[in-house]
């Protein structure tokens, strides 16, 4: 399908659309394209544009080149910055992470090499997490004499269970792709050359389904997570219901009794 050109003017973030895909990669190879406020800038504007490009079913997330998707906040920007400026920055960078937590659509990390501090966290705010053979994981903040500040403390407790992500966060220890696979961190290990295609694959799968479905299905989760468990069970009824009222249930169900292919309209 034809590529369609962005109209935003972005200088540290590519982002493309091609079909119902866009692809936003972090594109600052020189410094493993280190995450500076002028990169979640951008990172905000791409992921605005895709939520709100009903063309769009599914973002892919990755890094330029074959070493990082992104080793963390740039160390040179943070290193003039005050603590009022720091707590600034740092509200700016969450922010752009609870866009992409809940953009309506799913977002795959396709992490294509580290993904440290920063990186790791902007991984955990997408849906899914596919990660290539060379791929490292870690929190290393406190060896900076700082700590996680786009989610970390919160998400990776959430991803891997807290004593694992104490672990991780205290001693600022850099793991391989297969540990980060045994303890949940990722979802899939494929090799480099698999990797978008893999996330390709995935969101395609997912993108057959009904719109409505698979983001109400996303809030459900999310939001869930943030209260108890009897508060998500209502978020989910609710939404459950709005579902059910949708056109596209109806031609889900009709579909399956007839026995053929639904034919969704996202409505
Ligand atoms: C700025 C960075 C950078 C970073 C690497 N570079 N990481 N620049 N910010 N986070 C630059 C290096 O200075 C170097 O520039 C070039 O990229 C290549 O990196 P090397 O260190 O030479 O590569 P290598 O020896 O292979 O080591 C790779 C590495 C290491 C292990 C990933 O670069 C590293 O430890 N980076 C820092 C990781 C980190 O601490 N991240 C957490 C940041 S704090 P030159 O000019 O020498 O070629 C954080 C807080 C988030 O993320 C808070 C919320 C916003």
């Amino acid at each position: 399908m034809a590529s369609t050109a962005s109209a935003l003017q972005l200088q540290n973030v590519l982002y493309e659309k091609k079909g119902p895909i866009a692809y936003v990669t972090l594109d600052r190879p020189k410094v493993l394209n280190a995450l500076s406020q002028a990169v979640f800038s951008e990172l905000k504007a791409a992921f605005e544009d895709a939520r709100d490009d009903s063309s769009v079913r599914g973002v892919v997330l990755t890094g330029s080149g074959d070493k990082a998707f992104a080793a963390g906040a740039d160390i040179a920007e943070m290193s003039t910055s005050t603590g009022v400026q720091a707590e600034e920055s740092t509200r700016h960078a969450q922010a752009v992470t609870e866009l992409i937590e809940n953009l309506g659509k799913p977002v795959i990390a396709a992490v294509n090499g580290f993904a440290l501090g920063g990186g790791c966290e902007l991984a955990m705010a997408c849906t899914i997490r596919i990660a290539s053979e060379n791929a490292k994981f870690g929190q290393p903040e406190v060896k900076l004499g700082i700590m996680p500040g786009a989610g970390g403390t919160q998400r990776l407790p959430r991803l891997i269970g807290k004593g694992r992500a104490l672990q991780l966060i205290l001693t600022g220890e850099m793991i391989n792709v297969q540990e980060a696979y045994r303890i949940g961190l990722v979802n899939e290990v494929v090799p480099l050359a698999n990797l978008i295609p893999r996330a390709e694959a995935i969101l395609n799968q997912i993108n057959s389904h009904a719109p409505l479905g698979v983001k109400f299905s996303i809030d459900a989760v999310n939001k869930g997570l943030d209260g108890s468990v009897s508060e998500g069970l209502l978020i989910e009824a609710s939404l459950f219901g709005i579902c059910s009222g949708s056109e596209d249930k109806k031609e889900g169900t009709s579909a399956f009794l007839a026995k053929r292919a639904p034919q969704f309209q996202g409505r």
